[in-house]
């Protein structure tokens, strides 16, 4: 079986660890790759925005199976061009990905079908939008309708900079086409929650869900990034509620997406927030979660590749199940100086050798590269670093350790991951599904 990887980060590296897993004798391939994957995949010279040319590799090769990875790929067609040419691949049409891409049609698809999520309105001029902010009689986000790589959200403390977001986006200086459209929402509170649903469009798996940690700074201080780190188990999530977030979001937003013909079949992630008056959605995205997914699939203990392939080849998930392990995964990402704004690349990075023996350690390469036998940064968030454990608190204190001793200059990191479940003294979490 010839399996292909579209896109080439950490969580894309994580997918190829699961795949080599699960199926031992695939042969698999990734899009230009990085400093991590050569042992598990065979880089093709093509970008994962190339879709006629990947489309073209894939039917030379026999290629069976397509996984896409990155949202962008898919908000530009990737799933419908491959489906035409009879293709198997795993990720959602163009407009069923809007669910991620426009969050003007979100929150509309949300609004039109009752599922809970944050008020709002969208804007495209800015003097709609000022008014809308200044009559506002809660605390506001900002946040730029298209895809802005997990950064074009600004959660604001007051009024003033609400304006200066909106100005911002909507003069194209932020975050250029994609904050044309704006969206103003009520700013919720409580803990997120990101679920992952794999889905036929209709039934769907659910995978143990997971906290993400968005901020740059320990504490939740500083801008959004892209992840800084993810654990599961989250004890907030108990069977109770992961049924209500089925009924309540996931199965309604399918079937809104259904009538609205634009089935989803791929990975359904949902950002949740857990209010007090219960979950509601914070943003869809189209694909997997970075870094969610390093967390996430150490604890997988059955097959990912065959409910893939499933819904990649137009099959039902109905029954569908995926056997997991006890214990709780912690993931710690190592980020370059400067991210999420502008950063350095080509630093030496330095890995000391006995952490590779360490068979509840998982080290997933993001934004790095060869360079003549060195490995060197090549990107804002470099290395996901994953470590299995007991509970979150082992797990936590493993992932820090071997974070910590993994070196390059103007190394960022957060030693904070998992803290909210450590504080809540029940980090023996087992997840049992
Ligand atoms: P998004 O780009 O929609 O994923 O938002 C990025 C992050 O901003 C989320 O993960 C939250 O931490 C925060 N955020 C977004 N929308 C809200 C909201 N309505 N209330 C509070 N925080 C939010
Ligand atoms: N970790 C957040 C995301 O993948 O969008």
């Amino acid at each position: 079986m010839k399996i292909l990887i579209v896109g080439n980060g950490g969580r894309e590296h994580a997918l190829l660890w699961k795949l080599r897993r699960d199926a031992p004798e695939a042969e698999l391939f990734i899009t230009r790759g990085n400093g991590g994957t050569a042992e598990l995949a065979t880089p093709i010279p093509i970008d994962p925005g190339e879709i006629q040319a990947l489309a073209g590799w894939a039917e030379h090769q026999g290629v069976d199976l397509t996984i896409v990875g990155p949202e962008g790929p898919l908000d530009a067609g990737i799933g419908d061009h491959f489906s035409a040419r009879r293709l198997p691949v795993f990720g959602p049409t163009r407009t069923a990905a809007r669910i991620e891409s426009s969050k003007a049609f979100a929150k509309g698809l949300m609004e039109r079908n009752g599922i809970p999520t944050a008020a709002y309105r969208a804007f495209r001029e800015l003097p709609e939008a000022e008014r809308y902010i200044r009559d506002a009689n809660h605390a506001l986000v900002v946040k730029a309708s298209g895809l802005a790589a997990g950064k074009g959200a600004v959660v604001c403390d007051a009024k003033e900079e609400a304006l200066v977001a909106a100005r911002e986006m909507l003069s194209g200086d932020a975050f250029g086409g994609a904050g044309r459209e704006i969206v103003v929402e009520e700013r919720m509170e409580g803990e997120e929650l990101s679920v992952f649903a794999l889905t036929d469009g209709e039934h769907s798996l659910i995978l143990p869900p997971l906290q993400d940690h968005k901020r740059i700074g320990e504490g939740e201080t500083g801008p959004n990034t892209g992840g800084m780190g993810a654990y599961a188990p989250v004890s907030l999530a108990t069977p109770e509620l992961m049924e209500r977030v089925e009924r309540d979001i996931v199965s309604p937003t399918l079937a809104a997406l259904r009538e609205e013909n634009s089935r989803f079949r791929g990975l359904l992630y949902a950002g949740l927030m857990l209010t007090e008056s219960g979950p509601r959605v914070v943003e869809f995205n189209c694909r997997f979660g970075d870094p969610e997914t390093q967390a996430l699939l150490p604890l997988l203990d059955g097959s990912l590749l065959e409910p893939i392939r499933t819904v990649a080849a137009g099959g039902s998930l109905q029954g569908a199940s995926v056997a997991i392990r006890p214990g709780a995964a912690v993931t710690t990402v190592l980020a370059s100086e400067g991210y999420p704004g502008s950063y350095p690349k080509g630093r030496e990075i330095e890995i000391p050798g006995d952490l590779a023996d360490d068979p509840e350690l998982f080290l997933f390469h993001a934004g790095t590269a060869l360079r003549e036998g060195r490995l060197v940064t090549s990107g804002g968030r470099v290395l996901a670093v994953t470590a299995l454990g007991r509970d979150v608190r082992t797990a936590a204190e493993r992932s820090r350790a071997a974070a910590e001793r993994i070196t390059f200059e103007g190394r960022q990191l957060r030693r904070d991951i998992g803290w909210r479940e450590v504080e809540r003294g029940e980090g023996r979490g087992t997840v049992d599904e």
